[in-house]
């Protein structure tokens, strides 16, 4: 807990500019403070309210919330929707059918829009597409495709059918992604020939073949192939199906099953603190609310908004605010392939400025990429770009520093656009801790404070609330719709790991730790207090990347830290004792650059470690445990001053210390 100490020595507050509030959902703090009374006055009529005004039932519930088998809540179960109704067929009887509701960029720049009647025609041929191959209620499907709106229509067929979609992040290896088939059982795979990041072809199809011939995959009787570049792939007759062909003479209508809203919508997997991902499964209609309610609140979400979120659809962030959130509330969304330093790094700039966006929500990471790229070149400084479009600005994924906060405050947004830090997880379903745009004074650094009905705290490693202005352990005190069901096949991991009996078992765990400032009660969050690393806002388990590395033929042991990165936020940093001499030079740097491909194949590229170091053996306790804090100090390149009097083999230090 020492540890978590008070870093708040941000003095700076931006209001709520008048124009903005005056027009916005939720207009100054009292009407944010009447929602939070509302909530705490009838936790269940509250959210009752908003799931009859926001949702169409096909069946209305009559009950709320169930918590008689706690942790395992449910919520509206006696309720039934569709969401992929909810999110399209609702929009054609709404008159948004000749809306835009995706404007695609691809890598090389081309546009193509879609409007929620061409979107939803897509996603009918699609899902009766799937149902000649026999794909049905309760399957699941795993979905490996690239940015694009192929990739959302898989999604959304899916949910039309009342089948369980999986998607993995295009840029997990063979292995990572053979791991997640075969934990969520999936009977179909979808995927693409190749995807197009930054000019270069990259395989999808080639890695999935070798994902499936790993074994223990034969219940994937299908695999179904957008072709998005033409490249060559491997055929399996029978099994293999091209997307085009399976769409070509379908009816582009189809009928949308009612499933119970406590119906799995989707598993993502993300990192843990053991080796092995957690299936986060969430439900149907819990989740969709709190992706329709925060697209109002956080984002301030009007008719006619062009909104772009820019993280991939294989996060959860893609899930909840491109697939879905933007979706169930009309709005018409940038959905863009490529990366955003391809043609240069001003390509977010120039896509805001052409699209006129309105909204623009991007990860930290990217921010600090491009002020750096900005730095060094002044034709690419978003000032360079007519960014009067912007109305409102968004992060999330990790934490963002004050000075890219300001930064993004006055360079994108002109000084005159709210910046919503929005804190929340895969298991959150959404925003959980952010900024009402039109309510919230702004502290650079800060998430401010809780939603409306999100009942966040901070306590100690008792399940003690502290004062405001200690710092302690991030927990949510009561369920919320668009929590985290169950990790899929797992459920007493997932009690386990979200409702610890440490802190007395009704605390949901988020993992992270925080403060509130004394005098606002703001939130900071202070970074993960377990084993997991935020890389570039990717979640990655230390101990993933060990077994990883250890399952090296050369490798006896390792022991993976994270230290801070300028642009990454976090990097990783290995320690590595091999089966034969500590490697010198040359050889040092060969087996270093093998070990990083090799992590790169196990896992996939996003988790090769930045650095690695080699010892004749690591620094472990007289019971042979590795002592990580002093790793963690000389991955940081710190001088050692902690009590070493337990180590082993103090001799060590030395020899980790030089990189
Ligand atoms: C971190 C991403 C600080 C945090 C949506 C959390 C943040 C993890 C923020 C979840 C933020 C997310 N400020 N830290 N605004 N948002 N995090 O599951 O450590 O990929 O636990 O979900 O990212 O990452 P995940």
């Amino acid at each position: 807990m020492k540890m978590i100490e008070s870093h708040l020595q941000e003095h700076r507050i931006f209001l709520p500019p008048s124009e903005f509030s005056s027009v916005a959902a939720v207009r100054g703090m009292d009407a944010y403070h009447a929602l939070c009374e509302e909530a705490e006055r009838d936790y269940e009529g509250f959210w009752a309210r908003h799931a009859h005004e926001l949702l169409h039932w096909h069946k209305p519930f009559t009950k709320v919330l169930d918590e008689s088998n706690a942790p395992f809540y449910t919520w509206f179960e006696d309720g039934e929707l569709n969401a992929s109704y909810n999110c399209l067929d609702r929009n054609l009887q709404n008159g948004n059918a000749d809306k835009v509701a995706i404007v695609f960029e691809a890598d090389d720049g081309t546009v193509t829009r879609f409007t929620y009647r061409e979107l939803h025609a897509r996603v009918c041929r699609f899902a009766n597409g799937l149902k000649t191959r026999g794909i049905k209620k309760g399957d699941r499907v795993v979905i490996y495709m690239p940015m694009s709106v192929e990739c959302v229509v898989a999604m959304q067929a899916c949910a039309r059918l009342g089948a369980t979609h999986s998607v993995v992040f295009g840029g997990f290896s063979a292995k990572s992604l053979h791991e997640r088939i075969t934990d969520v059982g999936a009977v179909a795979l979808i995927t693409a020939d190749e995807q197009m990041r930054g000019g270069k072809a990259l395989s999808l199809k080639a890695i999935a073949d070798d994902a499936l011939a790993l074994g223990g995959c034969e219940a994937v009787e299908n695999v179904i192939v957008y072709c998005r570049t033409g490249g060559n792939v491997g055929w399996t007759e029978g099994r293999d199906h091209w997307m085009q062909d399976l769409c070509a003479n379908q009816p582009d209508t189809c009928e949308a099953e009612p499933v119970s809203a406590e119906h799995p919508l989707f598993v993502l997997y993300t990192s843990g603190s053991t080796g092995k991902p957690k299936g986060v499964q969430h439900s149907t209609g819990g989740y969709l609310l709190w992706a329709r309610m925060t697209m109002k609140w956080t984002f301030d979400i009007k008719p006619d908004d062009i909104f772009w979120c820019t993280a991939d659809i294989g996060w959860v962030t893609g899930h909840t605010y491109i697939a879905y959130g933007p979706l169930a509330a009309g709005a018409t969304q940038v959905l863009f392939e490529g990366i955003p330093t391809y043609p240069d790094a001003g390509r977010f700039w120039d896509m805001i400025a052409r699209h006129k966006v309105n909204i623009f929500y991007t990860a930290p990471t990217a921010i600090r990429a491009l002020i750096k790229a900005a730095e060094a070149d002044e034709n690419i400084h978003p000032k360079q770009y007519d960014l009067s479009s912007l109305r409102l600005l968004g992060t999330a994924g990790e934490p963002i520093n004050p000075e890219a906060w300001m930064w993004y405050h006055t360079n994108v947004g002109g000084g005159r656009c709210p910046v919503a830090d929005t804190f929340w997880q895969t298991e959150t379903g959404g925003h959980m801790i952010a900024p009402l745009p039109g309510a919230t004074s702004l502290v650079p650094g800060s998430c401010t404070l809780p939603l409306p009905g999100i009942m966040a705290a901070i306590v100690d490693e008792t399940g003690q609330e502290v004062p405001h202005g200690n710092g302690g352990i991030l927990v949510i005190k009561r369920p919320w719709p668009s929590m985290i069901r169950t990790i899929w096949g797992d459920p007493a991991r997932f009690k386990k790991s979200y409702f610890p009996e440490e802190l007395g078992g009704k605390l949901y765990l988020a993992g992270d730790g925080s403060i509130r400032d004394k005098d606002t009660a703001y939130f900071t969050i202070m970074g993960r207090i377990d084993d997991v690393l935020n890389v570039s806002g990717h979640r990655m388990g230390t101990m993933e990347i060990e077994s990883a590395l250890v399952s090296n033929p050369l490798v006896a042991e390792a022991a993976v830290v994270g230290r801070p990165d300028d642009t990454t936020g976090e990097a990783i940093c290995a320690f590595v004792v091999l089966k034969r001499a500590r490697p010198e030079g040359d050889e040092s740097h060969r087996i270093a650059a093998e070990l990083r491909s090799w992590v790169g194949r196990e896992i996939g590229p996003i988790a090769k470690p930045k650095e690695i170091r080699f010892g004749d053996n690591l620094p472990k306790t007289r019971s042979g445990k590795i002592m990580r804090r002093l790793l963690r100090s000389l991955a940081k390149g710190e001088h050692i001053t902690q009590d070493i009097s337990t180590l082993e083999n103090p001799g060590i230090l030395e020899q980790l210390s030089q990189s």
